[in-house]
C-alpha cells in the first residue's frame, strides 16, 4: 500500500513537470493551405503577441520569420498546452489547431 502510494505520487511530480516531455511537430500534421497571411497572424497576434511583442524578454513572435526561427520551441509550447500562458484549452480550440498545423509544416509561409 505504501510502495504504491509512493507509485503515484511519483507519476504525478513527473507528469506535472510539463518541461520533461517536448512535444514535436510531424510533418504530416502539415496544412499547406494554411498561411500567415491569410490567418495565422490574426492567431497569433491575438493570442500571443499581448505578451510577446517586440521588445518581450520572453521570446518576440511578432513576425513571420521570428515564428519561423523558434518553431520547435513554439510548436511545443503550444502542443503541450503550456502557451498562451494560462489558456491550456487553446491547444484544441479551432484556433489552435490550425496554429499547430501550420507549424508542422517544414517551410512557414
Ligand atoms: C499572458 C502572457 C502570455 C501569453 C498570452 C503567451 N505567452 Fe508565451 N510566455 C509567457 C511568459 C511569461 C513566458 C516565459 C516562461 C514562463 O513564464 O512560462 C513565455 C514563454 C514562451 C515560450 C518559451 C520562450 C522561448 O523564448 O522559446 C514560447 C515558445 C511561448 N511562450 C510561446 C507562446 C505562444 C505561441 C503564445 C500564443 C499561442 C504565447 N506564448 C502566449 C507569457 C505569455
Amino acid at each position: 500500500m505504501k510502495i504504491k502510494f509512493v507509485g503515484i505520487l511519483g507519476l504525478f511530480v513527473l507528469s506535472s513537470c510539463g518541461q520533461s516531455k517536448k512535444e514535436t511537430a510531424s510533418a504530416s500534421d502539415c496544412d499547406s493551405t494554411l498561411t500567415y497571411d491569410s490567418s495565422i497572424k490574426t492567431i497569433v497576434n491575438t493570442n500571443c503577441v499581448g505578451c510577446h511583442g517586440a521588445g518581450s524578454s520572453n521570446g518576440n513572435f511578432s513576425t513571420l520569420a521570428l515564428l519561423q526561427a523558434d518553431k520547435a520551441d513554439v510548436y511545443s509550447e503550444v502542443a503541450s498546452g503550456s502557451m498562451p500562458k494560462g489558456n491550456s484549452a487553446f491547444k484544441d480550440s479551432a484556433d489552435g489547431r490550425s496554429l499547430k498545423a501550420w507549424l508542422s509544416c517544414s517551410t512557414l509561409k
